[in-house]
Parts: C-alpha cells; structure tokens; sequence
C-alpha cells in the first residue's frame, strides 16, 4: 500500500486509505519525508508529550511560507503560538488568552447572526448559489477583521492574505506565488505595524488593543510577536472554518434524514458541527518532531524524526468511535480531536463552533436546501485543510 496526501484519490477521499493505515502501518513512512500516524491513541498521545514530540516542526511549515521575503530574519526574529514549546509557548498563550475570552467571543453571537443573515439576503431569492464563495468563506474573514479591528476597506486584502499564505504552507510555493507573498508580506507588514501603533495611541475594544495593553504589563508581547499572531490567526481562521461549513452542509446532503431532520428542528445545528469535525475534520493533520528516541505503536521514532500526527484519521477511528464511518447526529460525547489537544489545543475552537453554528442556522431557518447542480466535488489539494472548493446549490426559499 502507499499513502500519499496529495494523490487525487485520497484529496477525493482520504478515509478508506486511512483505514488501512490504521489497521497495517499505524506508523507510515512517507516519501515526503514525515511518519504518518493514524491511529487515534498514538495521536493522543503525540499531542499530549510536547517534551518528546516538539512544535517546531510546525514553526518550519510556518517559515517555509517567509523563506525568501525580504525582512524574514526580522519577523523570524519572533516567536510564534504554533511554532512553540513550553515553556515559551506557555507565556504566549497566556498572553492570548487574556485578550480572546469566552466572553468577548459570546458576545459575538449577534454580530455574526447579523452577517451570515447579510450574506444569505444576497442570494436568498435567487434559487441557486455558489456556497462557499457567496457564503462561508466570506462570514470568518469578516468576524476576524471585526475582531481585529481591522478597516473594512482591508477586508479583500486580508483575504488574499489569508489565501496565499495558506497555498504556501501546502508545498514548495512557484515563483509567482512567491512573488505574490513577498510582494503581501510587505503590505502586510506596514499595516499591522500602523494598526499596532494607532491602538497603542488610542486603544479600542479590540483584540490588538488588548495585546498592545498586555505588551505594559510584566508578560510582554513584543511588536514582532504581535505581528506573528495576527498572520497566525489569517492562516488559522480562515479556510478552516470556512471547510467546517462546507464540510458540513456536504454531510447533510448526503445524508438527506438527517438534512430533514435538523431542516425541523434547528436545536439539532451543534450537533451538526461536533459530528462534522469529526467525520470530515477541515483540519487534517499536524506536524511535530520527535525530541529524542521512542516508540509508537512498537515502531521506534527516531529522534529529529517528523511526524504527521492524521486528526482525520483518528476521529475514524474504530477502536474509538463506535460505528466510525457513519455519521451521526445522536453521538455520545467521545471527544473528537479535530482541534488538537493538550498544550495548543485550538485557540479559536469556542469561535469556530459558534460561526458554524450561526451559518447552519441562518441557511437551514430560511432555505430549504435541495441538491447540487454539480455533484463533481473538487477538492483542494492540500497537505493540512480539507473542504469543497465549490457548492453550486440549488435550494427554495422557506
Ligand atoms: C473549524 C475551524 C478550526 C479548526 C478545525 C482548527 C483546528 C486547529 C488545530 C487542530 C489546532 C492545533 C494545532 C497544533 O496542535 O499544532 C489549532 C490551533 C490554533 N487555532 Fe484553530 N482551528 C479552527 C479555527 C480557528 C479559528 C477561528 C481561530 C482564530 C480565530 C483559530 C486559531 C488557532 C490558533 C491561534 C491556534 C494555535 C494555538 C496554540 O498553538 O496554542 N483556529 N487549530
């Protein structure tokens, strides 16, 4: 058997492979350089020993995306969330965690209701539309520019931003994309530290307030870290929650009871959300570098070793998850892995599950949602994101 993320067959659908990966090799070797782990126990346990499996192999992913711009030492310079172990993780996230609350982000709930009414007004009458550009990929972009403070006329910007970060961290970016990037990373930059200077003139109820507001404190974030996060949050934020909401009104479509039921009953809408994450993750897999020698499921890794812990391969478990492949809306609580665990466990998880949560109740409250146009779903070639690049969506109004 072979396993190759980017082979069309698996991007069309990686789950059978995954099978098979659990069951023979649940430690794969891949040409490209990593140890794929499937199965969830050893997933587990990759994410919860940061002192043996260390996050600088997700620093690198990171700074492949900077190698060539000018600047790149600079903002090198800086640590960055996802890159880090504790002990320099630790005073990093604490820092963020101040400024990105359960409260702040429940207070959301209204403005995001608000949007995702917006977007649906849009196409609403109608009778067809593109779903992910007309709808989900445009509701997390606005939410994290708003929560950012950042000015709607750079709302378009930060998308492509956003965008072509994301194409670079899924291989060897070409000449033009790299260009591009350079060409962003230097807009990029000039903005933030404008922004980062205003709000230390006059601080808002923004994030970047709070982080510039945390920067006086003892626990200083520095300028560059600052400018780290805020390129984190455009790689972390965006397309993986824009593919939850896709991956999720998929679902449903394939399974039409489920689609009628939740279409009656819109309390059932969490319950969408968990099962999707588990059972299409947008996320689906993470890096890590093994710190010295060990074991996993009686393979030895060897140590500088990487490894690609498989999030959806895990939450498919079937030593985990009872009926594995189904998917399933009266599912018990085992808890899914689709936003990590432990140490880096999502930062965005309480905002991810609240966005997806307003978009399925917007789209279900007011249409009924019929099929596709085009059942040729594609899907992008990814390493780490899973998600439709288009729905064309017929639907009436309800
Ligand atoms: C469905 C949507 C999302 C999924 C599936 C997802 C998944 C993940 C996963 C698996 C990790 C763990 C990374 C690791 O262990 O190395 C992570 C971390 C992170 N996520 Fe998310 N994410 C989502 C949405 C968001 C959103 C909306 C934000 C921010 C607004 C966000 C911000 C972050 C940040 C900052 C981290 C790094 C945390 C740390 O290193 O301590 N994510 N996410």
């Amino acid at each position: 058997m072979e396993y190759n993320p980017f082979d069309p067959a698996v991007v069309r659908n990686p789950y059978p492979t995954y099978a098979v990966l659990r069951r023979e090799a649940p430690v794969y070797r891949t040409a490209l350089d990593f140890a794929a782990v499937s199965r969830y126990a050893d997933v587990l346990h990759v994410l919860r020993s940061p002192e043996l499996f260390s996050s600088s192999a997700m620093r690198d992913l990171i700074d492949r995306v900077k190698e060539t711009s000018p600047d790149a030492d600079e903002i090198r310079g800086g640590e960055t969330l996802l890159g880090t172990d504790p002990p320099a993780h630790t005073r990093l996230r604490k820092i963020v965690n101040r400024a990105f609350t359960p409260r702040r982000i429940a207070g959301l709930e209204g403005r995001i209701r608000e949007i995702a009414s917006q977007l649906v007004d849009e196409f609403a009458d109608e009778g067809e539309c593109e779903l992910m550009d007309d709808f989900a990929a445009s509701l997390p972009v606005t939410i994290i520019s708003e929560i950012l403070g950042i000015d709607p006329a750079m709302r378009r910007d930060f998308k492509r931003w956003s965008d072509e970060l994301i194409q670079a961290m899924d291989g060897a970016p070409s000449p033009e994309l790299q260009l591009r990037l350079d060409r962003s990373f230097l807009e990029r930059k000039a903005y933030v530290d404008e922004v980062v200077a205003e709000r230390r003139r006059s601080p808002r109820d923004d994030v970047i307030s709070a982080l510039v507001q945390a920067e006086q404190d003892e626990n200083v974030m520095t300028e560059h870290e600052i400018g780290n996060f805020i390129v984190l949050l455009l790689i972390a934020g965006n397309e993986t929650t824009t593919n939850l909401i896709g991956n999720a009104v998929l679902a449903l479509l394939d399974h039409p009871q489920d689609l009628a039921k939740v279409s009656g009953d819109l309390s059932l809408v969490p319950n969408v959300v968990e099962e999707t994450l588990r059972y299409d993750s947008p996320v689906q897999l993470m890096l890590r570098r093994a710190t010295r020698e060990t074991e996993l499921s009686g393979v030895t890794i060897s140590e500088g070793e990487t490894v690609a812990v498989l999030l959806g391969s895990a939450n498919r478990d079937e030593r985990q998850f009872a009926d594995a492949d189904r998917f399933d809306l009266t599912r018990d609580k085992t808890p899914h892995l689709a936003f990590g665990f432990g140490t880096h466990f999502c930062l965005g998880a309480g905002l991810a599950r609240l966005e997806a949560r307003m978009a399925l109740e917007t789209l279900l409250g007011r249409l009924r949602l019929q099929e596709l146009t085009d059942r040729s779903i594609e899907r992008a070639p990814s390493l780490i994101v899973r998600g439709p690049r288009r729905l064309d969506l017929r639907f009436s109004p309800r």
